[in-house]
């Protein structure tokens, strides 16, 4: 293994790799893909899909971008949920996606951290605690993918993240570099984006109450029990104490207090209500997770038929299972409860000091947010980026935006302003989930973001 496919294959199968240490990168040709474990600690094993974009347009200056999509929950899966429900070649019912962040990168998705999607962990002491322990671990995987492929590492790789994966982007930025400096790691970084990201739990917390009010789901008494009054408060504390296990079980109080008070609004979409029967949760649930499980099989709920045609859970656990050559005992999904319960005590820790260190050490960051989410919501995330300590701050929050478009259409698909290294992007009529909401303005940005070759639309 690790040697080029030499005859003229279009897909590329690649059994997991499991023996010792770390898998062998395998390699994959222009339109082909490729798959595989690396084992990150013993007995602890990421699974990870690249696929390599048909699309690839070849220009002197500009190299050919690599895209690594990062879910959130924690828990969610990327090779199952970023993949076939919002920017790979496939949607849910394996059909193409004519929208495929493919027509401007390559794309690799990873099951992270362990225990997320098809990524298992063979010992309960092994899921990870921390970001930073995430990081570490993907910073491995880049390692076992990168190192040993030339070609690849040609390619400079932008870390997009969504949602809580925002928080792990900006801790593996951080490891990448400097395992990069260090000499262990082969590869150019060419910058992060945020998509809905949790970078800053208190400044979300504090914008719900007020975000929902302006949009009439909430009135002045409700409003003012989100923000002045209990929780929100209290959240603030445990956070500025450290107590940010007591912070997360406060903050799922909050979450059903904005339901309750807003008649169910959709915490992903404010437009919409949250769908019928999976919003009344109880505490037990509550404390199982089933934030994880709204988030993951949220996309699912508004398209497919539960056991049917377009459902990710079936789809992974069956044909896509059978096609990667999965271990038969581990179940797409199986652990990602464990998953978030174990990162429970660092789900509310703020990770602003991160993109902090990003920006100053010159790397391009790019935050882009759906106009219509609540649970990142764009108030929040301004909130957030007006705490940055980066010296361009100030100049870039005086600078005007500048509107977007998309295909032929003449109507506002968003804002964007820059400074330096930072970029902002509005995306109208898009709630969390940007690339499945705005499909067309998601990827013009994402072929501005990486520079592709194919950007000019
Ligand atoms: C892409 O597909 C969607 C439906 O899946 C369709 O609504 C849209 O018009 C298509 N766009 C283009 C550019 O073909
Ligand atoms: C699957 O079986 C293998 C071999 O028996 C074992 O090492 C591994 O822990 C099992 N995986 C899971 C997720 O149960
Ligand atoms: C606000 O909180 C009070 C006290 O907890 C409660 O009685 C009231 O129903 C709440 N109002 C709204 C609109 O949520
Ligand atoms: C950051 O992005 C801009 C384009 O927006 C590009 O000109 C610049 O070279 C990038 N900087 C780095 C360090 O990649």
């Amino acid at each position: 293994m690790g040697k080029w496919c030499v005859i003229v294959c279009s897909l590329l199968f690649f059994s997991p790799l499991f023996h010792g240490g770390i898998a062998v990168a395998a390699k994959a040709q222009e339109g082909s893909e490729a798959w595989g474990y690396v084992q990150v600690r013993p007995k602890a094993h990421i699974f990870w899909w690249l696929y390599k974009s048909p699309y690839r347009v070849e220009d002197p200056s500009k190299p050919w971008p690599i895209i690594l999509w990062l879910q959130g929950g924690p828990g969610a899966s990327g090779v199952g949920i970023g993949n076939f429900q919002e920017i790979g070649p496939l949607d849910a019912d394996l059909k193409p996606r004519n929208s495929t962040w493919l027509l401007k990168a390559d794309l690799l998705f990873v099951d992270n951290p362990v225990g997320t999607g098809y990524s298992f962990v063979e010992d309960e002491e092994l899921f990870v605690k921390t970001d930073e322990e995430a990081g570490t671990d993907l910073t491995t995987v880049l390692m076992a993918i990168f190192n040993k492929d030339e070609s690849l590492q040609k390619s400079p790789l932008y870390i997009v993240a969504e949602s809580y994966g925002g928080k792990y982007a900006v801790t593996l930025a951080l490891a990448a570099l400097r395992a990069i400096e260090a000499g262990k790691l082969k590869l150019k970084l060419g910058g992060v984006a945020l998509g809905d990201s949790w970078i800053s739990p208190e400044d979300f917390v504090f914008s719900w109450g007020p975000l929902l009010k302006d949009v009439s789901r909430l009135d002045n008494n409700g409003c003012r029990n989100q923000t002045e009054n209990s929780v929100a408060q209290k959240i603030k504390q445990r956070i500025e104490e450290g107590q940010y296990l007591a912070a997360t079980n406060l903050w799922m109080d909050l979450e059903s207090v904005i339901r309750t008070s807003s008649n169910h609004v959709d915490i992903y979409n404010f437009l919409l209500d949250s769908g019928s029967g999976s919003s009344s949760t109880t505490a037990t649930e509550l404390s199982k997770g089933i934030a994880l499980r709204r988030y993951s099989r949220y996309l699912s709920s508004l398209r497919a038929t539960p056991g049917g045609v377009g459902d990710v859970d079936f789809l992974m656990n069956g044909v896509i299972k059978k096609k990667l050559k999965i271990p038969e005992n581990v179940t797409w999904g199986g652990q990602s409860d464990s998953v978030f319960l174990k990162l429970a005590g660092d789900f509310m820790k703020p990770r602003i000091a991160e993109v902090d260190e990003l920006l100053a050490k010159g790397v391009n960051v790019t935050v882009y947010n759906g106009q219509l989410d609540v649970i990142c919501a764009t108030k929040g995330t301004e909130a957030w980026i007006e705490k940055l300590k980066w010296e361009g701050l100030s100049n870039f929050l005086a600078k005007d935006k500048t509107p977007l478009y998309c295909g032929n259409s003449r109507s506002t698909k968003g804002f964007t302003k820059s400074y330096k290294n930072l970029h902002f992007y509005w995306i109208l009529g898009a709630g969390h989930f940007v690339p499945v909401e705005q499909p067309c303005v998601a990827l013009n940005m994402v072929g501005v973001i990486t520079q592709s070759p194919a950007a000019s639309a």
